[in-house]
């Protein structure tokens, strides 16, 4: 193995998607998937390439100092792409001190156990730390959200991973430690949480139960296939700049209202209902607090800089999408029962 490349977060949705990608697509690089498995990691996900032998699982938590050093010491990685992170809006208002201690003090743990290996000698190293657009704040009804766009954070989430991202950079600046950084838009496909817009509209409609819409689904989104994202994630990993930041998003923007119409549409026709079932599933409910109402992203930098573009058209990524989840019930059923039930009704049933 020419390479030891540590992820965290890999048993979630981005995170498989990225490890799945890394073991395929780099035999020479062993690829080390470190997850707490939380209710939103899932060993499930990686199924398909759990016996390659360029790949290892470990169990751990980020918030453990001590453990990240000694898996840092006991493997010299040589690079590391870091997903692992509380990633609802709607949990970190319900529960705000998870994110803390995962997002930001996770982090820095994971860049104080780099900077300790990496010390003598950080040539060829990488630490890529995995972010969000949300950092950006809100936009009104124009704009887009460039490299240089202020941070303004909004929720206990995202204030969290403009921390993180600021962290990072300042050990960029301060200790030369090899970073980069990325922030993305929306991500939908296989894989993600039923706790988010689409996966949870999906589930609910093939359940016949309401779709929950917040306030009056006139907030927007700029939505990316998953592995979109996970391309420009493997380009800017081997080719981007140390100490630079990427944006990247789908320039696909959708009121949510918009996208749940869109979405019932497809379900009517894959369920052999009558046009408009779905819709009527459609239901206004308590608004976000803090609700941002737009994210936009810029991605020129990316596009120009590296080459990278989204290769799928948005109505394909939504067939493959629903038709994934409409072929793994067991998936669904699995990630839908004991816990799930309990938040899904301290969000939607008794607010
Ligand atoms: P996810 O919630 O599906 O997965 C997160 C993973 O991290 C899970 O496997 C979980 O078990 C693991 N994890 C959580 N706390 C941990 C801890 N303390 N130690 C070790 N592992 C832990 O999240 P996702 O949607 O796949 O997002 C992955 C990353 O991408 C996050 O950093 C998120 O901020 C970022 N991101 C997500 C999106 C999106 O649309 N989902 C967009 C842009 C950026
Ligand atoms: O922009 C990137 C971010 O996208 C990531 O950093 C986050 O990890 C990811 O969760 C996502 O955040 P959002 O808050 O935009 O995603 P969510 O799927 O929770 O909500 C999408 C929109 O749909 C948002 O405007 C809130 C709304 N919504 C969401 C849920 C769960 C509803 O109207 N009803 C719902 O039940």
């Amino acid at each position: 193995m020419k390479k030891t490349i540590l992820i965290t977060g890999g048993a979630g949705f981005i995170g498989s998607h990225v490890v799945r990608l890394f073991v395929n697509n780099y035999p020479d690089y062993k690829i080390v998937n470190l997850d707490k498995l939380t209710y939103a990691g899932n060993l499930t996900n990686l199924k398909d390439i759990e016996n390659k032998p360029n790949y290892e699982f470990v169990k751990a938590d980020i918030v453990d100092a001590d453990a990240m050093n000694s898996l840092f010491e006991k493997y010299q990685f040589d690079g590391v792409i870091h997903l692992a992170a509380e990633s609802h809006v709607d949990r970190s208002i319900a529960n705000p001190m998870e994110f803390i201690f995962t997002n930001i003090v996770g982090t820095v743990n994971l860049l104080n156990a780099a900077r300790a290996i990496w010390k003598d000698n950080s040539e060829g190293k990488r630490f890529y730390h995995i972010s969000t657009d949300e950092v950006y704040g809100s936009l009104g009804e124009t704009g887009f959200f460039t490299e240089e766009t202020a941070y303004d954070p909004r929720s206990p989430y995202s204030s969290s991973k403009a921390s993180s991202d600021h962290i990072v950079r300042a050990y960029y600046h301060t200790y030369k430690l090899p970073v980069v950084v990325s922030n993305c838009s929306n991500n939908y496909g296989q894989f993600q949480f039923p706790e988010k817009l689409l996966p949870l509209a999906i589930n609910n409609i093939k359940n016949n139960k309401p779709i929950p819409v917040y306030g009056k689904g006139e907030n927007i989104r700029d939505w990316l296939y998953v592995v979109d994202h996970v391309r420009a994630i493997d380009i800017i990993y081997h080719k981007g700049t140390i100490g630079e930041t990427y944006n990247i998003g789908g320039s696909n923007e959708w009121y949510n209202i918009s996208l749940i119409h869109k979405l019932c549409e497809i379900m009517d026709r894959k369920l052999n209902r009558e046009p408009g079932t779905s819709a009527k599933l459609i239901t206004f409910v308590k608004d976000r607090a803090g609700h941002d109402l737009r994210y936009a992203i810029d991605s020129s930098k990316l596009q120009k800089e590296l080459g990278w573009k989204p290769s799928l058209k948005f109505e394909e990524g939504m067939e493959i999408t629903i038709d994934w989840y409409l072929a793994n019930e067991e998936w669904l059923n699995n990630v839908t029962s004991g816990a799930y039930q309990k938040y899904y009704d301290n969000q939607y049933i008794n607010r």
